[in-house]
């Protein structure tokens, strides 16, 4: 019989399939809790993780995506290790991209991505999205069956985050190919779509040539917005810089959101009542997408390091402690969610859930996933009088199987085989 003290958070595969009895276990046990492994405190309560994520100055983001392995070459100690973080950051994983950056460096690359990121731009890439759904949909609906994270979810996610950088719509196949959504005619190869960054080098090899090409000769387009973007003190970022925030885009925005996607479309597929629901309330579609992020919220736990001595809840957290902030179980923390194992998109603080995270890191993305989601829905439902499970893949209702993605920091289905009836006259 193990428990939380026996179970280590990073490699028990026990926790893949459902990890949220481990995390009511370590909430129970104290809502902020030092483990026994790697040194690392443990946030599952909502407030304690609200604190966390707003106190900057004290939980540095250094160690945002790798938590405790990202390792100094010196040993972190004394009540204050600003100095270590900032001498050595730079040898940390990811210290290049803005979610592991703290102020003022963080407020400034920030600040380049929100002038892409406008109202404006997303309100237009509000209708390549739709376009793009029914695109997606044509390719299986007559079919009758799919299996929606591979021919649906990630190959419209990555889409998204292309258009919204402007990426021209006769290069969009480049872009399937190069992330292995689709058969390369050779030039890239499929090994280089697992996510990887440095793996992605064809991505930055593409942008530096889009920008590049843009400042030489400016365009009416977004990527001509991309690449004459200033930061604030209106000094130009170099290609680089540019480029960098690119294809972190991609690599924040297209996994995150295909996770999102899969978990609604299960949800729906498994709930006939809903389904029906929201077939006859769509405006009701927003709220459902809500509660699909506070339920299954697709970042499992983002990272700090306590710069300095703290106090969340009733620990003490000593610097150089890494934090892990996890959101999936604030997000089923019964202190704010009443009945949190229950689906329930009529809870009244339905949108107060942190899967995007809280704070000045907290998710730029939200507006654009949350539209992806709703669309999605909206154009599946359009299209369909009946989605369902396929029990040749899941099994029957009662004995249903599923398989997760096997990472601590993400909670997707790896598979979704879904059967649809279409809409006559619209496959
Ligand atoms: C359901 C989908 C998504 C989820 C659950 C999600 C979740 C998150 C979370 C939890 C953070 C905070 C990280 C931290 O505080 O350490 C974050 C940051 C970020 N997300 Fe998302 N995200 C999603 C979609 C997107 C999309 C569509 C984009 C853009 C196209 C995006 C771009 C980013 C960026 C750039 C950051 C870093 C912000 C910063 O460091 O200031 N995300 N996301």
């Amino acid at each position: 019989m193990s428990d939380w003290k026996s179970i280590d958070y990073f490699t028990d595969e026990s926790l893949v399939a459902d990890p949220y009895p481990y995390f009511d276990e370590l909430r129970e046990a104290g809502p902020v809790l030092p483990l026994p492994h790697l040194g690392m405190v443990a946030v599952t309560g909502y407030e304690e993780a609200s604190q966390v994520y707003r106190e900057a100055e004290t939980f540095s983001s250094c160690n945002s995506v790798v938590g405790p392995f990202a390792t100094f070459p010196v040993p972190l100690e004394g009540d204050d290790v600003s100095e270590i973080i900032d001498r050595y950051r730079t040898q940390l994983p990811m210290f290049e991209h803005m979610v592991t950056m703290d102020p003022p460096d963080h407020t400034r690359e920030r600040a380049l991505l929100m002038r892409l990121l406008t109202p404006r731009r997303l309100k237009e890439n509000e209708r390549f999205i739709s376009r793009q759904a029914d695109r997606q949909l044509d390719e299986f609906i007559d079919r009758g069956t799919c299996e929606f994270v591979r021919e649906y979810a990630q190959p419209f996610t990555m889409l998204a985050v292309a258009d919204v950088l402007g990426v021209p719509e006769e290069d969009h196949q480049r872009f399937l190919e190069g992330f292995g959504l689709r058969p390369s005619a050779g030039e890239i190869g499929a090994e280089s779509a697992d996510g990887d960054l440095n793996l992605l080098s064809w991505l930055d090899d593409w942008f530096a040539a889009y920008i590049t090409d843009r400042r030489r000769e400016p365009r009416k387009d977004v990527l001509t917005d991309l690449a004459l973007a200033t930061y604030p003190d209106g000094t130009t970022p170099d290609v680089a810089a540019v480029v960098r925030t690119a294809s972190f885009l991609f690599a924040a925005g297209q996994e995150t959101t295909a996770r999102l996607l899969a978990a609604a479309l299960k949800y729906v597929a498994e709930h006939p009542d809903t389904q029906a629901h929201l077939r006859a309330h769509r405006e009701r579609i927003p709220d459902f997408i809500e509660e699909t992020l506070r339920f299954e919220s697709p970042v499992k736990v983002d990272f700090r390091l306590a710069r300095r001595d703290a106090r969340v809840g009733d620990i003490d957290i000593p610097a150089g402690t890494p934090v892990a902030i996890m959101n999936s179980a604030a997000n089923h923390d019964p202190r704010r969610f009443s009945c949190p194992a229950e689906f329930d998109m009529d809870r009244e603080n339905v949108r107060q859930h942190m899967a995007f995270g809280r704070g000045s890191h907290s998710c730029p993305g939200g507006p654009l996933a949350r539209v992806e989601g709703r669309i999605s829905l909206e154009r599946v439902l359009d299209r369909t009088t009946d989605i369902r499970l396929s029990e040749e893949h899941h099994g029957p209702a009662g004995a249903r199987r599923f398989t997760y993605d096997p990472t601590w920091l993400m909670r997707g289905l790896t598979e979704l085989h879904l059967e649809l009836t279409p809409v006559p006259g619209t496959g």
